[in-house]
């Protein structure tokens, strides 16, 4: 396994850290670059120092792999479309702690933190990001961009639209289809299939506004 390689993280942000921090912790990258339009606010607060703003990706297209560490799912689709327009490699980071079943796809774009677990027969599309201890079960397709928040359990079976955002804690039924662009409150559980652009919220969790 090549240990000298560079890892460049768009979005440095309390996300970004923590993807910085999984990247770590698999041992093969010994550099790692953050590239953020908020430089000086991030220079201050941050363990990593800031290189330059996100448009100097271009600098390290040759020799490094990305990965857009943006909680908002429209903008890590911009940019991981953009990254893959001019052929740069997208690292996909699975945490050691992590269950990911040999029987399950994970894509491009996609980071897997402390503890999640995914099980057989999932599929986890491009820019998703499975955070800490959420469990993704059986037969589950995440559809692409989508956030599942840390704690989140998804039940079997369960289709999960593209850029929809699970908040922390939210629970889903098995073989429901959450429609594309749904959001969940924190704790909501979901108990029927969504309609999509809508806020669900409470348990069981109903649509309390529409997100466009
Ligand atoms: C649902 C959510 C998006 C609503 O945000 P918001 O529109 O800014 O709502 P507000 O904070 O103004 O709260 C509005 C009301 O809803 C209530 N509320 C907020 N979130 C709620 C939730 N998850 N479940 C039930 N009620 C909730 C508030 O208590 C408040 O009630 P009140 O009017 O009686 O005082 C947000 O609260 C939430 O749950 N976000 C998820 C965050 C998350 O998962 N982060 C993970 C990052 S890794």
């Amino acid at each position: 396994m090549n240990k000298n390689k560079t890892l460049v993280i768009i979005g440095a942000g309390g996300h970004g850290l923590v993807v910085a921090d999984c990247a770590l912790s698999l041992g093969y990258y010994n550099n790692i670059i953050f590239l953020d339009d908020c430089l000086d606010k991030l220079n201050a607060n941050s363990h990593w120092q800031v290189s330059g703003p996100t448009a100097n990706w271009v600098n390290y297209r040759e020799n490094a792999d990305f990965i857009v560490a943006i909680g908002s799912n429209t903008i890590r689709a911009k940019l991981i479309a953009q990254l893959v327009a001019k052929q740069c490699h997208l690292a996909t980071l699975i945490h050691p702690t992590a269950f990911v079943s040999q029987h399950s796809s994970i894509s491009y774009g996609v980071v897997i933190f402390a503890n999640a677990v995914v099980n057989i027969g999932a599929r986890i599309d491009e820019g998703c990001i499975i955070n800490t201890a959420a469990t993704i079960d059986h037969d589950c397709h995440i559809q692409a961009y989508c956030h599942i928040s840390p704690g989140v359990n998804i039940a079997g079976g369960v289709k999960v639209g593209k850029l929809s955002w699970l908040g922390i804690g939210s629970a889903v039924v098995e073989y429901i289809t959450i429609a594309p662009n749904t959001q969940s409150g924190a704790g909501a559980v979901i108990t029927k299939s969504t309609q999509s652009n809508q806020l669900y919220m409470g348990v069981p969790a109903l649509p309390v506004r529409s997100l466009i």
